[in-house]
């Protein structure tokens, strides 16, 4: 294996276009945090670099939102992102912005520098354009109707609404974002970096020499090397960012992704003068934390660039996440459903390592995670409480109550196995934790740590030295052999404490440090050379009281964030619903609130009129299954729609039904009902809806429940 003589860590320089949420923190922070601090224990020469990205659409996307200018979004959001960064205790040398002087520089310099090499296409092409507002238009400022889902507030790129991408070609009516003008075409020149060129070189470096690189990031490097480079344009017609430096490029800037990744170099420089030790020496080690989302401007165009450009070394790893789901559903910011950083500091006020634990815990190194509330309490309850800080917990009051509150001899004459054999875990554990942490493998390195505690546990379980502590002579105290015993399970357990505090260190430093100051040492001794040691603490050394180092999370407490999630989620839907055009609303609420089985034959509004003739084929597509109502619950600021929770045997479900005018909600409660139970899920005030209670309805309008004519069971299908 290569010897490194220093590290160079870098984690995606986050949009500062709105506070990060757990995604993010799971995402990359967290695991390169983890590893700087272990690197750093380790007295490696480590520099850990980040900062904001603060050009590219989604920025000026935000500050029209918000009707403010991009500048202003940048400065509010960069001190929103640098402080949850700060509290959480991710420890970056240093957290910069791409708005600085220093970055300007190095970004344009760099571009100068390929230009006059001679390395880029000069094309000329067809961009859509704004005659009002005199500028062109990135896809993203382009709205117009998505022709999938009919979505009016569709994006040129995507629908947020149904997640398809789209081209501006797509959109039915499409308008500008700016000025709601009809876009045009108009030819411009933009500077293409001829990524095909650096294919061989890509080819070789990644998929022969990087077959060390997780399966996700390596797999995707192959489909993309496998289906062949294109050009990439590396400016924009834009205002915002950095400006092209080549004479008659006025009103273009930068790509955002080719300034972004040299923030790297920039905030390096803006670090320490030795910069250029950590970007242009080989024996730096260049280990890029980022998300799925990222790899391929990690992994391929900036290492392009970096080899176009030459001096500088290319990652020698790039260990992305894959994406951390919330409760079940993927995290979007257009439909709020996230949870914020900076929002879970002030719910949780000092337990930065309780999330950090769940989120190391449930990282998705290797798939897409959910992370639910139910899930943060029990780990936080059953691993931290219960076996971590239960360990270090007991050791500690055990050590005032039979110790004396000090550390006790060894008396190495009496040592068992079972001592022996608890001493001993402690190189093991070292040398399996770091070897995961070495391969970024940050859930099952700190699972070895909890391990380590639990077989503490299973040890001072096995011991009993309070029952020892009852074989007592006429002075009333243990007796000199049961002292010994005693003490020699109070030494392991103490110094098995220590080795905790060194392990558990790079994940939950918060917790390291309260655990220096129950054993009233340094943080040297946090050094990772001292993890394996069995004499950490010297014997006759007076140790503080216990400290309780996490505590529970209380049901109540999981009940209102699941609600907070819920609330948030659904009053960015009613306000995305407010913008979207009126009368289609209408006829949204119309089809939403009366979910019920189009009228029989000569019966509602629509006398003697039948739909179109089916097939059975297709009548063999519902799934229609009898379920009984168990509750009925009226919602909110809508009058027409009542909250059925239904069982249906196999599983309960809620089901929103637009009958609160016909049906007081006491009254159907047990009620048998035929559900459409194959019906796609559907929000209905921010209350998802699954599936549909068949009605029949007479010509006055009035609704009768479907129902099977005798009791049966849930789940029956109706056939
Ligand atoms: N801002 C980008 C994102 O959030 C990440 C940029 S990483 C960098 O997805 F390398 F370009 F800095
Ligand atoms: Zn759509």
């Amino acid at each position: 294996m290569k010897e490194f003589k220093r590290y160079l860590l870098t984690a995606a320089l986050p949009y500062a276009n709105g506070p990060v949420h757990i995604g993010h923190l799971a995402g990359c922070y967290l695991p390169a945090d983890i590893y700087a601090r272990y690197l750093r224990a380790q007295k490696k020469d480590v520099k850990f670099v980040c900062g904001s990205d603060e050009h590219g659409v989604p920025i000026t996307i935000r500050a029209m939102k918000e009707g403010i200018t991009p500048q202003q979004v940048v400065d509010k959001y960069h001190a929103i992102i640098k402080n949850s960064f700060e509290q959480m205790g991710i420890s970056f040398d240093i957290y910069s912005r791409t708005s600085n002087a220093v970055h300007h520089k190095t970004a344009a310099d760099f571009f100068t520098k390929l230009y006059e090499d001679g390395l880029f296409e000069e094309k000329e092409t067809e961009q859509y354009y704004d005659e009002e507002k005199k500028t062109f238009l990135a896809d993203r400022y382009i709205i117009g109707t998505c022709p999938v889902c009919g979505n009016e507030n569709a994006y040129g790129d995507q629908c947020e609404r149904c997640g398809s991408s789209l081209s501006p070609e797509q959109l039915i009516n499409p308008k500008s974002a700016l000025s709601d003008a009809v876009p045009v075409k108009r030819k411009t020149k933009h500077w293409y970096f001829p990524l095909q060129n650096y294919e061989p070189f890509l080819k070789q470096w990644i998929l022969e020499e990087h077959k060390d690189w997780k399966n996700n990031v390596y797999g995707q490097c192959k489909s993309w090397l496998d289906k062949g480079l294109q050009p990439r344009a590396m400016t924009r017609d834009s205002s915002w960012g950095i400006k092209v430096p080549l004479l008659g490029a006025e009103g273009k800037v930068l790509y955002v992704w080719f300034d972004a990744p040299i923030g790297y170099i920039s905030a390096t420089k803006e670090l320490t003068k030795d910069w250029e030790d950590y970007w242009c020496k080989e024996d730096t080690k260049l280990v890029h934390f980022i998300g799925k989302d990222n790899i391929v401007f990690h992994c391929i165009i900036f290492p392009a660039m970096l080899h176009a450009h030459g001096n500088f070394v290319l990652p020698d790893n790039v260990p992305a996440n894959e994406f951390l789901n919330i409760e079940g559903d993927k995290v979007s910011t257009s439909r709020n459903w996230a949870v914020w950083v900076d929002e879970y500091l002030k719910d949780f006020p000092e337990q930065q390592d309780v999330l950090r634990y769940v989120l190391c815990a449930n990282a998705p190194e290797t798939k897409d995670n959910d992370f639910t509330w139910k899930d943060f309490q029990d780990r936080t309850n059953s691993e931290l409480v219960a076996i971590f800080g239960n360990f270090v917990n007991r050791t500690f009051v055990l050590m005032h109550k039979l110790c004396k509150g000090k550390v006790p001899p060894l008396h190495a004459e009496i040592l068992d196995d079972a001592d022996k054999n608890m001493l001993a875990e402690f190189e093991l554990s070292k040398s399996k934790i770091e070897n995961l942490l070495n391969q970024f493998k940050f859930r099952d390195a700190l699972f070895e740590v909890i391990d380590l505690a639990r077989k503490g546990n299973k040890y001072l379980q096995e011991k009993q030295p309070w029952i020892v502590a009852r074989q007592t002579g006429d002075d009333g105290q243990p007796i000199g052999e049961a002292q010994k015993q005693i003490d020699n399970t109070l030494h392991v357990c103490l110094q098995l404490t220590a080795n905790l505090a060194i392990f558990i260190n790079p994940f939950l430093p918060f917790t390291a440090n309260k655990m220096l100051q129950m054993m009233k040492v340094v943080d040297k001794m946090l050094d990772w050379e001292n993890a394996g040691k069995t004499k950490l603490l010297s014997v006759g050394y007076s140790l503080r009281a216990p400290e309780l180092l996490f505590r529970k999370i209380e049901n109540e407490e999981v009940k209102r964030q699941v609600e907070k999630l819920q609330e948030a989620s659904s009053k960015q839907q009613s306000t995305i619903d407010k913008k979207e055009n009126n009368n289609k609303k209408m006829e949204e609420i119309k089809t939403e609130e009366s979910s019920k089985a189009s009228p029989p034959a000569g019966g509602g509004g629509l006398e003697g009129a039948l739909k179109s003739t089916i097939q059975y084929e297709d009548f063999a597509k519902l799934d229609l299954k009898v379920g009984t109502i168990l509750s009925a619950e009226k919602i909110e600021k809508a009058d027409k729609l009542l909250k059925l929770e239904v069982d249906l045997g196999f599983e309960k479900r809620i089901v929103v039904s637009g009958i609160a005018l016909h049906f007081k909600p006491e009254e159907i409660v047990g009620k048998q009902v035929v559900v459409v139970a194959n019906l796609a899920s559907r929000k209905m005030r921010g209350i998802e809806s699954n599936g549909m209670i068949l009605m029949a309805e007479d010509k006055e309008g009035k609704l009768y429940f479907v129902s099977p004519d005798q009791k049966i069971n849930e789940g029956s299908s109706v056939t």
